[in-house]
């Protein structure tokens, strides 16, 4: 993995630079998204370059990580929603080429079809990652096999602790999710992980530098090909 230490805007035009190269090279290419509030800053940067005609996602396709289980695409709360009013809504990326797991409907058959989908689309070229306090990818908590695809679980008290600052309590925020798998997101030509503030320290710690294990997601990525984290002097302080 290559390790990027730089302030919190640079990181997002650096990363958006990405993007530029990515869609110049391959306009139809797929896409791989995340949510948090981690991501935020891409994003102005992604439909800012947008609106300054910079860079186009009329081809393009995307999939994102993950989604709460229970809330409907209109929920605030629902990553469908977040990522409409974040950045879809705001670029042209094409309604019927966007893909985020659904939260209503978790059957085997519907789980599995998210990554015929993903592979069908010809496989995810460029994925983006936040990380959780405890590690986690996606929603991948730790102790997921490393081997999964997507699939639901079941969120740590931890994360939804964490996640209930978007919430009016802990008690309305979902006890599950609909989330890529940790082999879904390996399967990705190129990843990009970002995290921000020093709540990421100790998690970016032990992905960068600890052993690779399930109890630590993110760690997996030290075995992935083309790899960038990206870590603001915050969350790169323990390294
Ligand atoms: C949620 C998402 C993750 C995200 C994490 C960190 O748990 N499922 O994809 O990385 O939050 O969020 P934030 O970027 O707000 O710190």
């Amino acid at each position: 993995m290559e390790l990027i230490i730089d302030s919190k805007e640079n990181i997002a035009a650096r990363a958006a630079k990405q993007y530029i190269d990515l869609l110049k090279g391959k306009p139809n290419a797929v896409l791989g998204l995340a949510t948090g509030s981690t991501p935020l800053g891409l994003y102005a940067e992604l439909v800012r370059l947008y609106q300054a005609g910079e860079i186009s996602f009329k081809d393009a396709t995307s999939f994102n990580l993950d989604e709460y289980v229970g809330l409907p695409p209109t929920h605030d709360q629902s990553y469908k929603y977040f990522m409409m009013h974040n950045l879809f809504n705001h670029v042209d990326l094409p309604e019927e080429r966007i893909h985020v797991p659904s939260g209503l409907d978790t059957s085997a058959e519907t789980l599995s079809g998210y990554d015929a989908a993903i592979k069908a689309a010809g496989g995810v070229d460029l994925q983006l990652l936040g990380i959780g306090n405890n590690g986690h990818i996606g929603f991948n908590e730790p102790g997921t096999p490393l081997e999964s695809l997507t699939h639901v679980v079941e969120l740590t008290l931890d994360t939804r602790e964490v996640n209930s600052r978007f919430f009016q309590s802990l008690d309305e925020v979902p006890t599950h999710a609909a989330t890529m798998g940790i082999r879904t997101v390996m399967n990705a030509r190129s990843i990009i992980l970002i995290a921000l503030g020093s709540a990421k320290a100790d998690c970016i710690k032990k992905t960068v530098q600890g052993p690779v294990t399930a109890e630590v997601p993110a760690s997996v990525l030290q075995l992935h090909p083309n790899c960038t984290i990206y870590c603001d002097p915050e969350a790169a302080a323990l390294l």
